[in-house]
């Protein structure tokens, strides 16, 4: 008897199914196929963020059901002795170990484990957002064109209000970068008038011009906390109303915050106890 536990209901959806297929039987009524929804199945995991590592909690997705994945990974760029100073304001560079990773090579074979999932979840037609700086984003892009045909655009947040090079001998980093890619060559969403509002009504530039300094009632105490309006454009850009999104490192919970807002449902992880709670907070406000 052969045991299968995976079973395509549509073309992009596999269902977890029980199917017992006798090899000696000639009798096809033996096959019992339990016939399963994929939004039945997705549904004890939508609008929640799992306190447990993505690579772990992203393999009870099933294939082909997300619509939109917009996340903000570690960047690998944390040092052990951050430098600290203060002639222009507050100024500390990132020390967080989840963002430690002893070479480029280890960050890159992490970064392809979460990637394949995330392919292996979206849906045929769904769209992945990533986030990076101007140079971990080099070390990104080769793994996510081996797997996504379509590369929709490099996203530029400008960020004037960025804190000083503090050793003096470079440039201030002042931008981030967003690499968006889709899983098909066509039929992606993209909804163009809906984002004309982040650029005051004119046709979205491929860049977005605001400060990183949030508003009190916005900051929380994580370190690398994306601003609420570049994940609800993202959101909105990418996915529609009742639409899934799944962040797989949500930390302090924006992406969720923002897809609660514009009425999607989300599916996010984040492994740090304390940042899951940040985010728990800000989703009951
Ligand atoms: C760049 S931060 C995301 C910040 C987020 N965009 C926000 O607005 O707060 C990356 C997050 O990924 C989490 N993380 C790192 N490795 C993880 C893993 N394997 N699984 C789940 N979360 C992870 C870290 O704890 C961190 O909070």
């Amino acid at each position: 008897m052969n045991e299968i536990n995976y079973l395509n209901t549509s073309d992009s959806c596999v269902a977890p199914v029980s199917i017992s297929i006798h090899k000696s039987s000639k009798f096809i009524k033996d096959i019992d196929i339990i016939k399963t929804n994929c939004s039945n199945i997705l549904s004890p995991l939508l609008n929640q963020i799992f306190n447990e590592d993505c690579i772990d909690g992203m393999k009870r997705i099933p294939d082909g059901t997300i619509d939109a994945i917009i996340t903000d990974p570690p960047y690998g760029i944390a040092k052990k002795n951050p430098l600290k100073g203060s002639s222009h304001g507050k100024v500390q560079t990132i020390s967080s170990e989840w963002d430690i990773f002893g070479s480029i090579n280890e960050f890159q074979k992490f970064t392809s484990i979460w990637l394949k999932e995330c392919h292996r979840v979206l849906k045929s037609n769904g769209s992945i957002a990533i986030w990076g700086d101007r140079r971990n984003i080099f070390f990104i892009q080769p793994l996510i064109e081996k797997l996504f045909p379509k590369f929709l655009d490099l996203f530029t947040w400008i960020k004037r209000d960025a804190p000083p090079n503090i050793t003096r001998r470079g440039l201030a980093a002042s931008t981030e970068f967003c690499l968006i890619y889709s899983k098909s060559e066509t039929g992606w969403t993209f909804n163009h008038d809906d984002i004309k509002k982040y650029n005051n009504g004119k046709q979205m530039r491929n860049y977005i011009d605001i400060q990183r300094t949030m508003p009190a009632n916005e900051r929380t105490e994580h370190p690398t906390q994306k601003k609420i309006e570049t994940q609800l454009l993202l959101v909105e850009m990418l996915s529609n109303k009742d639409n899934i999104v799944l962040d797989p490192f949500v930390g302090s919970g924006t992406t969720a915050v923002a897809s609660k807002q514009l009425d999607r449902n989300y599916i996010c992880f984040e492994k740090n106890k304390k940042y899951f709670e940040i985010a728990l907070d800000r989703l009951r406000k």
